[in-house]
């Protein structure tokens, strides 16, 4: 990943902001979107926790997004009229923008997964976002003051996740979104997630992941295999082959207990995505079953 401001502790030199709307918010906003979308079905209760959470909401027009422009080759390239099936996902993005902004093709914001979350609670829900970065965490505090139901803390959310498990609710939807800055942070996400289950083995787990060397994925599923853990499916969206000299060429996420709708609506979803999202319009996908049942 890339550094790109002054750095204030050497495992915060990323910000969101310069990649907020790219490809990669794409899967892995799309995946939340369908959980929530699911776990508000039932009128029981669940917590959202966000181990990293960002910003919150991201002002396409700052000049972090402006820098790279990523968004114009995520969000950008989706349309609500060539992409009917994503309606929710629409919806969640247009309410963070000002009326009539989505019609006409011009975003202002696009949402961190804290508002995609936020979109969703409801009275009997709660959420607990973590977010280390003590700019992003003032601003992430700002944009979720709204909100009496969702806690924000500026902590690791490695710790933080255990800390909240097993839920008071017996439901809930994890997300371990790391920036992957150093190395080990790999290894640190995936034992974090399994020491998680094994805590509250009925929870949702989503982890992000990015492919910039693919001998990084390929040792995360094994992991996950090894964990004896079931119910684990992947989806991954590529934008061009594998490199490991070009950055992020593919992102994905690994989530256990996924409800049962997801796989279905994702084996449907990510071959037109990788059709409008890949370069050349030859993008690839991933939609498999890493552990049965
Ligand atoms: C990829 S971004 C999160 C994006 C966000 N989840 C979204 O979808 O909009 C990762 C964030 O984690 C923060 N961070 C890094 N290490 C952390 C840690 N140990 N605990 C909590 N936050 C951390 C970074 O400052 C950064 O804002």
């Amino acid at each position: 990943m890339s550094h790109h401001s002054k750095e204030i502790h050497p495992l915060l030199s990323y910000r969101h902001s310069f990649h907020a709307g790219n490809f990669a918010d794409v899967i892995k906003h799309l995946v939340l979107v369908e959980i929530l979308e699911y776990l508000t079905q039932k009128d029981n209760p669940f917590e959202y926790i966000d181990t990293h959470a960002g910003g919150g909401l991201f002002n396409l027009g700052s000049a972090d997004a402006q820098k790279l422009q990523e968004h114009v080759s995520g969000i950008g390239k989706l349309s609500p009229k060539a992409f009917p099936e994503l309606s929710r996902y629409f919806d969640v993005v247009k309410a963070c923008n000002p009326p009539g902004a989505r019609e006409a093709d011009k975003l202002n914001f696009y949402p961190g997964s804290p508002s995609i979350a936020a979109y969703f609670l409801r009275t009997q829900d709660r959420a607990w976002l973590h977010e280390l970065h003590p700019q992003d965490h003032k601003k992430l505090v700002k944009t979720m003051a709204k909100y009496k139901k969702i806690r924000v803390s500026c902590a690791d959310g490695f710790k933080g996740l255990q800390a909240l498990l097993p839920p008071v609710s017996r439901r809930s939807l994890v997300l371990i979104d790391p920036s992957y800055e150093i190395k080990s942070e790999y290894e640190q996400a995936i034992y974090a997630m399994i020491k998680a289950y094994k805590k509250f083995a009925t929870g949702i787990y989503v982890l992000w992941y990015p492919v910039v060397e693919r001998s990084r994925i390929d040792m995360l599923e094994k992991k996950l295999v090894q964990s004896g853990i079931k119910k684990i499916q992947r989806f991954e969206l590529g934008i061009s082959p594998d490199s490991d000299e070009r950055g992020m060429t593919a992102s994905g996420v690994f989530v256990i207990n996924s409800p049962w709708t997801l796989f279905d609506r994702m084996s449907s979803l990510l071959p037109k995505l990788a059709k409008a999202l890949g370069d050349g319009g030859e993008g690839s996908f991933k939609c498999d079953v890493i552990s049965g049942e």
